[in-house]
């Protein structure tokens, strides 16, 4: 079994040089994604299941899909800096970490992780993620959907409501997306330690 983290960024670009001051107090806010990459980290030897994060850039001159298994890093990811580095090496040499890399628009994106995975959106108007029937999580790889810094854009919730998500809240108020992914992961490590 898999658990997908798909998020997508319309502000962090390739084209940019990446430094640790540029990512942590960036414009781009890839500073968001590398809290997410922590905190998916500190996750990934504590259950059974394999854990993939998927960094999609939507800016249209980008169309970039990055592809990580949390398994494939060689270099432990323990605190903010280390997450910065790894975010700095992701966007400028990606090769060198051995992480895929793909040109493809959101909606194939999403019919890729479709055929593949049972679909996750995370909205704090969703069902309470405790509420979820246990056997139909257990039956399948899922992948989780959530926004970055910004809520995902109106065309791609309408390109993701033609797969059916189910829509998961973890509670009533809005939170950080490296803190939705480690009150989802809490929740995995209940069900499937
Ligand atoms: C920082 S929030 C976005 C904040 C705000 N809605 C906006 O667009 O400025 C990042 C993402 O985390 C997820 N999220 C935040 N709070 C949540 C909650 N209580 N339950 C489920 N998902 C949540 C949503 O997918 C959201 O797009």
């Amino acid at each position: 079994m898999k658990f997908f983290f798909l998020i997508p960024s319309s502000t962090i670009r390739t084209s940019t040089l990446k430094k640790v001051k540029s990512v942590v107090g960036g414009q781009e806010r890839a500073d968001v994604f590398s809290r997410i990459l922590l905190n998916l980290y500190r996750w990934k030897d504590r259950c059974d299941a394999k854990s993939v994060v998927v960094l999609y850039l939507s800016h249209p001159e980008e169309n970039l899909t990055f592809t990580i298994p949390l398994d494939l890093i060689s270099s432990p990811i323990e605190n903010e800096l280390e997450a910065t580095k790894f975010m700095i090496n992701l966007l400028n040499s990606p090769d060198e970490l051995g992480i895929t890399l793909e040109k493809q628009d959101f909606s194939s994106l999403l019919r890729n992780l479709a055929a593949d995975c049972n679909l996750f959106y995370l909205t704090s108007t969703g069902r309470d993620i405790s509420k979820l029937d246990e056997d139909s999580i257990k039956s399948n790889n899922f992948c989780f959907i959530l926004g970055s810094q910004v809520d995902l854009t109106d065309a791609q919730e309408k390109d993701l409501s033609k797969y059916d998500p189910t829509l998961i809240s973890v509670g009533d108020r809005e939170y950080l997306a490296s803190h939705v992914v480690s009150i989802i992961n809490h929740y995995l490590f209940t069900k499937f330690q």
